[in-house]
């Protein structure tokens, strides 16, 4: 079984530690990325990381992992509540789909509180801050482990 791993983020993550960081923290994406990294070497995971502000990027990358990757981390920024198109690519994918908050959505705004994602995600974590991420890759890490 492959032991790759895709963590993809959506729009405007590019400027975490930078937007609203009373809401999202003060860490930036490449210190997520960076924290990803060492998670996935600790549980010898293979990792992809990838963050767009474009919507066909990210449907590429899950393209991408449809042939090689076990598992996807995605936290699809604003597209989590508008996008069919990422919930169709999703739905191609036959690897484990964690979605991934780094705020708790259902205390924020009504049209945060639906999520395409989930109709197709196996696991969602909202509210951990970027530690989410952390967690997401030990849950994937544990399924690779268990698994046959
Ligand atoms: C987010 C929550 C979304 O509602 C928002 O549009 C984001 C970030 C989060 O990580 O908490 O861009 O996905």
């Amino acid at each position: 079984m492959s032991r790759l791993v895709f963590v993809l983020n959506g729009p405007n993550l590019n400027l975490l530690g930078k937007r609203q960081p009373h809401i999202y923290g003060h860490e930036t994406m490449e210190d997520v990325e960076a924290m990803c990294r060492k998670t996935c070497e600790a549980h010898r995971l293979e990792l992809r990381y990838h963050q767009s502000n474009r919507e066909y990027e990210l449907i590429d990358w899950i393209h991408e992992a449809r042939e090689k990757a076990f598992g996807i981390v995605i936290n699809p920024g604003a597209f989590t509540h508008t996008s069919v198109a990422i919930l169709d690519a999703l739905n191609a994918f036959d690897g484990t789909v964690i979605e991934c908050h780094i705020s708790q959505v259902h205390k924020r705004e009504a049209f945060r509180h639906h999520s395409y994602v989930s109709m197709r995600a196996d696991a969602v974590l909202a509210g951990f801050g970027t530690q989410g991420y952390t967690l997401a890759i030990q849950r994937l890490a544990h399924l690779a482990d268990t698994k046959k």
